[in-house]
């Protein structure tokens, strides 16, 4: 590396000067013996001695994701990548394009560098089948899928690989949460971990029964039960809800129906557990809220009652054209 040679005294001045006239190279570190000091530099420099001289290249401290792949990816990659992030306690989950495929080993380490969380995953197909898990590939980090994430002051424990969880319905939780009063028996039909019910029992002193066909769900259930310090109780049941139900001998001030794929096709169970002057949450996919309050409205007057639809919203989007809705029912006898 071409370098000015300049006795140690000098060092400090002439290290200056040439930083001022853009004539230092900054990729490489200035070296010293006991008389000399070695200043990389770009161009020649008049008035100095200049010598080749091997010097450590400088380590670049990365300060976004954007500085560490900006040599592998363009801009508009990058911009793309920055949104598919899913932050579960100390795992990140990234989407990548089918185009950024081969560079997934590159995107990973850079998600794994800048968020400096434990392992970063990347998603390999929908989410798919009952249980609704999808598959992932480890990318960066400690293959460790198991981890603890935070939501609201509650503490989640779950492994990625096994269960459902979503980060993004956290606003939606809360939402519910502040909506549910002291006293209420609640019914979460498809708990999987149960943030809906540790979210709403650490804040509010309610009875929930929290229902999931997912064996390993119910096992976080209950470890998550003991990692919180709960107002409220729940109690954990495993199997299908449609059969599970069939052992209940109450009714429900509320019930929650996060299966948003399916969980029209088990309105005729909530209708049918509900307290008069209860609420149902109903959650679909869909374009509109018409076809989730049409579905509501059906399953009340099969079996002689009517819903009164306190609030409809939009929890997040699913394709350009689908959102995971929610639907707010309050149902009564006719
Ligand atoms: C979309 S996830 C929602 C989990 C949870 N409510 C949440 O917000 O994280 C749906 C859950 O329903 C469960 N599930 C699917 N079919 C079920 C059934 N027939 N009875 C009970 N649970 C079911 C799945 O195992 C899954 O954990």
């Amino acid at each position: 590396m071409k370098c000015v040679k300049v006795p140690l005294k000098q060092l400090n001045d002439t290290r200056i000067k040439l930083m001022e006239n853009g004539m230092m190279s900054m990729d490489f570190r200035i070296k010293t013996d006991n008389e000399f000091g070695y200043i990389p530099i770009n161009e020649d420099v008049e008035g100095h001695e200049i010598v080749d001289v091997e010097l450590e290249p400088m380590k670049k401290v990365a300060h976004s994701f954007s500085e560490l792949l900006e040599n592998d990816l363009t801009p508009e990659e990058i911009e793309e990548l920055k949104t598919s992030f899913d932050t579960i306690g100390d795992v990140i989950i990234l989407e990548i394009p089918d185009n950024l495929y081969d560079k997934r080993q590159i995107i990973g380490e850079a998600a794994y560098k800048f968020t400096k969380r434990k392992a970063v995953y990347m998603k390999k197909s929908a989410i798919k089948g009952t249980i609704r898990i999808r598959d992932l590939e480890f990318l960066a980090g400690t293959d460790d899928s198991i981890t603890i994430h935070k939501e609201h002051g509650a503490r989640l424990k779950l492994d990625v690989r096994q269960v459902y969880f979503s980060p993004r319905l956290a606003t939606e939780r809360k939402r519910v949460m502040e909506s549910v009063s002291d006293g209420e028996k609640i019914l979460d039909m498809f708990c999987g971990i149960g943030p809906f019910p540790i979210v709403i029992a650490r804040n509010k002193n309610v009875e929930i029964t929290a229902v999931d066909i997912n064996e390993t769900a119910i096992k976080y259930l209950k470890e998550n039960i003991h990692l919180n310090k709960l107002k409220g109780s729940i109690k954990p049941c495993c199997g299908d809800v449609r059969e599970v139900a069939k052992s209940f001998n109450c009714k429900f001030d509320r019930i929650i129906m996060n299966l948003p794929g399916l969980a029209y096709t088990f309105l005729d169970v909530a209708v049918d557990l509900i307290e008069d002057g209860g609420t149902i949450n109903y959650y679909e996919f869909s374009n509109s809220y018409e076809q989730g309050i049409k579905r509501l409205e059906n399953a009340c007057e099969n079996v002689g009652k009517k819903v009164e639809i306190i609030n409809c919203r939009k929890v997040k989007s699913i394709s350009p054209d689908e959102w995971h809705v929610a639907i707010d029912g309050k149902v009564s006898e006719n």
